[in-house]
């Protein structure tokens, strides 16, 4: 089976109820979903996957650090070609998920865009959005 890694930051909850319905979303498009916060991941947990989702809110015109960091520490892993994707929530700038598209898209990594930037809390529609993301890696996963 496929696998998909989910990796995020999260201040207050938002990202991680975003993360919650990609992995929905992804399961039900039949891929095996493994989904961590950036505190307890290590660069071995996409080693394994086909397809990687970053999240991270924006916090003071940035994304969070720890998942910057966490990116950065992806260099010696191979990911050309993968499937990749950018998420997050924010309040009103969300330069987060931006800057870590073009980090993957560097990898060499096949990037889904635009990232999906949801506004505080997602509601029922964002939640929506964000199965259907997982659907899609899923879809882009099987060619
Ligand atoms: C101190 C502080 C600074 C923030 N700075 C930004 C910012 O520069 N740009 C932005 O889009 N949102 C900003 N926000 C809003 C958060 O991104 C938003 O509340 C988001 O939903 C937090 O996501 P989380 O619950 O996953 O941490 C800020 C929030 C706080 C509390």
């Amino acid at each position: 089976m496929a696998k998909l890694a989910i990796i995020y930051g999260t201040g207050f909850g938002n990202t991680g109820i975003m993360a919650k319905a990609i992995e929905e979303g992804a399961k039900n498009a039949g891929l095996e979903v493994m989904t961590k916060r950036v505190e307890e991941a290590t660069p071995t947990d996409v080693e394994r996957a086909d397809a990687i989702a970053i999240g991270l809110a924006t916090y003071k015109g940035a994304g969070m650090p720890s998942v910057f960091k966490y990116v950065e520490s992806l260099k010696s892993v191979p990911l050309k070609n993968k499937v990749g994707t950018a998420f997050g929530s924010y309040g009103w700038s969300g330069e987060g998920p931006i800057v870590i598209t073009h980090m993957l898209k560097d990898y060499g990594m096949n990037v889904i865009e635009p990232s999906l930037r949801i506004k505080r809390t997602p509601e029922a529609d964002g939640i929506e959005e964000c199965r259907k993301l997982g659907k899609k890696i899923a879809e882009m996963v099987r060619g």
